[in-house]
């Protein structure tokens, strides 16, 4: 079954977020206008809406977070959802208990939503394969493969400062090949019509694949940044390399560290990205980081909007499912 049937209802709405392949840009732009909405929350007095209330969710983090989990944990209380966030490392999984069976208990506890984060690429879709109807779930990031909120939410900040996507020159610097937030950015960059997407690597820190994935490669970090208006900037994913890839850090940011002088080969308003963590010095020094076309703070806040976007279509999506199977009990849809 493709990807797409899996995260789409039959009317094509979102169910599970799993991915950013296979999902069209009306979908991605509904997200988007979505979070757009939900920003506003964050400064009312009371930081709530009820949208998924008397919903439970539940966080699955089987690999550590701190910025993910915790605005995953915010937007599911700023929608007014019961939010469980189990300890993995003391959870039943630990004492022999399998995946699935955890999932079968959760599910008897009547939890609506799981979002997972997992080392092993595909695990989300596994999970999702394996639930319950009643139940959704959202991707936080699963091994190289795809972390699509964290996606949105540079989508979100993009088009928050930029405006339309159709006119942006974007580049992506760094640990491509072991970077899940790399290849959802390049398909949410390339689907949403992004002028032009390019990537910007060593050699050894590229997918043999980058080619197909629609994007321009560069080696060198001042021909890759010229004339661009966001650059964004990847972690050395240390934990995900096999073997030596890199010659040493310092000679990684003698190369394709982010400095002032180098930006300056960019357009004058271009923006400065990152996920987090920053590994300062390594990636880019902390006049970067810190300076005035840094907008990873921004980043961050985005993230509880775009969460907060995509649990409540997904929720939607489980009650509207509801709706018609009550109509149809009591006959009115028969
Ligand atoms: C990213 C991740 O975990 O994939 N971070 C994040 O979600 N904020 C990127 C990274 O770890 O470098």
């Amino acid at each position: 079954m493709a990807r797409r049937d899996i995260q789409l209802d039959e009317e094509g709405r979102l169910r599970h977020f799993l991915t950013i392949e296979g999902l069209d840009q009306p979908l991605l732009t509904e997200i988007l206008d979505k979070a757009e909405g939900f920003i506003g929350v964050s400064q009312q007095a009371i930081k709530k809406v009820p949208l998924c209330r008397g919903k439970i969710i539940t966080n699955l983090f089987f690999e550590t977070s701190t910025r993910t989990r915790t605005t995953f944990e915010l937007a599911a209380k700023r929608l007014s959802a019961d939010v469980l966030s189990l300890n993995i490392s003391t959870s039943a999984t630990t004492k022999g208990e399998t995946l699935l069976d955890t999932l079968r208990n959760l599910e008897a506890m009547h939890c609506d939503m799981f979002v997972v984060r997992h080392a092993d690429s595909g695990a989300a879709h596994f999970i999702a394969q394996h639930s319950a109807p009643h139940v959704s779930v959202i991707n936080a990031g699963d091994g190289r493969h795809a972390h699509p909120t964290q996606a949105m939410l540079d989508m979100l900040t993009i088009r928050r400062i930029k405006g339309e996507f159709v006119k942006l020159r974007v580049a992506i610097v760094g640990d491509i090949l072991n970077s899940r937030v790399a290849r959802s950015q390049i398909h949410a960059l390339n689907t949403l019509g992004t002028s032009e997407v390019r990537v910007i690597a060593p050699y050894t820190l590229l997918p043999a694949e980058s080619r197909s994935l629609g994007v321009h490669v560069y080696h060198d970090l001042q021909e890759g940044i010229r004339d661009v208006d966001v650059v964004i900037m990847l972690r050395l994913q240390r934990e995900r390399m096999r073997g030596a890839m890199l010659p040493s850090e310092h000679e990684y940011f003698q190369l394709y560290g982010l400095t002032e002088q180098r930006l300056r080969a960019a357009k004058p308003d271009v923006i400065v990205m990152h996920p987090g963590p920053i590994n300062r010095g390594v990636e880019m020094d902390s006049q970067v980081a810190d300076g005035p076309r840094s907008v990873i703070l921004q980043q961050v806040s985005h993230g509880i909007a775009v969460r907060m976007a995509v649990m409540s279509m997904c929720i939607g999506t489980q009650n509207a499912r509801i709706a018609r199977r009550e109509a149809s009990v009591s006959g009115l849809n028969p």
